[in-house]
């Protein structure tokens, strides 16, 4: 019988952390040990997530001084930080210095943008404000889980929504050599992408009723995507990113045109999508573009592919919050442990919403 580990969860009352907390909660191998907040301490879960009420009645959110004594109290922890970017690596820091003087060690999967970027100064130039642990990047690695085979970090960056569902459209197009290094995205993302705290551009009626591009071609993502494609293919691909606003509260929907290097048919090209994702279950390749509402709640990706002549469409859906964020972070969670990648994982799409 495999041992379960027990589970912190950092910046517990964001829409990330709620999903953390469900598919923990179903998790064979994972027990919730403590779920950190620093708005609400000693305030029931339950209270702040209603859907959770049934799986998690009686646990409380407690302060980050007892998410500390719990690392250092266990051998091994599952530790995954939904907290902002700014604010994540400096909670990590301190877990993991807490850890270290107590001879414990625990795995963390970081799902801010905190450590996607290989350098401080690289981190500093896309999000305008001081690291908040430099010393730490070099424990991390920053990749889609299909997209790594050898971890060689104790600790696992999240790539995040949009580039997990871009990166899982394009990197075939490049490691395959089918397209050349242009690439153009269009993006359209849920209303739960932004999290929890509306704002003008956010807020529920501002967006349910609507659709409109924004950031076109200067979104933050868009140099990881860049850096995540280079690690995983070692091609250098210049991307085109049009993120959207979609009237719908979770999902991602991402196209992505390119150029085939040579004349390339839909059957070839669903073949090679097909044949470059054979041994990734949670991603399908289908004969039809792929819907929404087929991978929402799921740690699903849906790609299909159409191509005429020199012409390369990639279309992928996934949900923002599962496969995007805390179903992709319980996957290299399940992978750092040794449990099967799949654990906790195989609940399909709701299907309605
Ligand atoms: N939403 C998505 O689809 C998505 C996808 C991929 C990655 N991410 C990343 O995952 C993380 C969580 O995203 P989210 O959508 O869950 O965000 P969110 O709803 O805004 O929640 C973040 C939580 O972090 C905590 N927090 C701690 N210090 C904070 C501070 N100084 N300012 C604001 N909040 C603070 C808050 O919880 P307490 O007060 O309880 O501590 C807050 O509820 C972010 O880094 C985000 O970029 C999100």
């Amino acid at each position: 019988m495999t041992a379960r580990v027990p589970t912190i969860v950092l910046g517990g009352t964001g829409y990330v952390a709620g999903e953390l907390l469900r598919l923990v909660s179903a998790h064979p191998y994972l027990d919730i040990a403590a779920v950190a907040s620093d708005s609400q301490p000693d305030e029931p879960v339950a209270q702040f997530f209603r859907h959770l009420q049934p799986v998690l009645p009686h646990l409380r959110f407690v302060g980050h001084d007892e998410v500390l004594e719990y690392v250092a109290a266990n051998p091994v922890t599952a530790v995954f930080s939904a907290a902002p970017h700014g604010v994540s690596a400096a909670l990590v820091d301190r877990l993991l210095s807490a850890a270290a003087q107590a001879g414990t060690s625990p795995r963390v999967v970081d799902i801010s943008a905190d450590f996607r970027y290989r350098s401080a100064e690289a981190y500093e130039a896309v999000y305008k404000h001081p690291h908040g642990a430099p010393s730490r990047i070099a424990e991390f690695t920053c990749a889609v889980p299909e997209h790594l085979n050898a971890l060689h970090t104790p600790h696992v960056a999240h790539p995040g929504c949009f580039a997990t569902a871009v990166l899982l459209a394009s990197v075939p197009l490049l490691a395959l050599g089918l397209a050349d290094q242009r690439v153009f995205v269009t993006g359209v993302t849920g209303s739960t992408g932004s999290g929890r705290q509306p704002t003008t551009g956010t807020h529920h009626p501002q967006r349910h009723a609507d659709m409109y591009a924004y950031n076109a071609l200067a979104h933050r993502h868009e140099p990881e995507i860049a850096a995540l494609a280079l690690a995983a293919t070692g091609v250098e691909a210049e991307f085109n990113f049009v993120p959207h606003s979609g009237p719908f509260a979770r999902g991602i929907y991402v196209t992505v045109q390119a150029v085939a290097r040579a004349p390339l048919t839909t059957h070839e090209l669903v073949a090679a999508l097909r044949d470059y994702y054979e041994q990734s279950i949670f991603v399908r390749v289908g004969g039809e573009p792929p819907r929404i509402k087929d991978v929402v709640a799921s740690n699903f990706a849906e790609l299909s592919g159409v191509a005429r002549g020199h012409n390369v469409v990639v279309t992928c859906a996934i949900d923002n919050l599962t496969k995007g964020a805390a179903g992709g972070a319980v996957q290299w969670m399940n992978r750092m442990l040794g449990f099967e990648e799949t654990a906790g994982l195989m609940m399909p799409a709701a299907g309605w919403t």
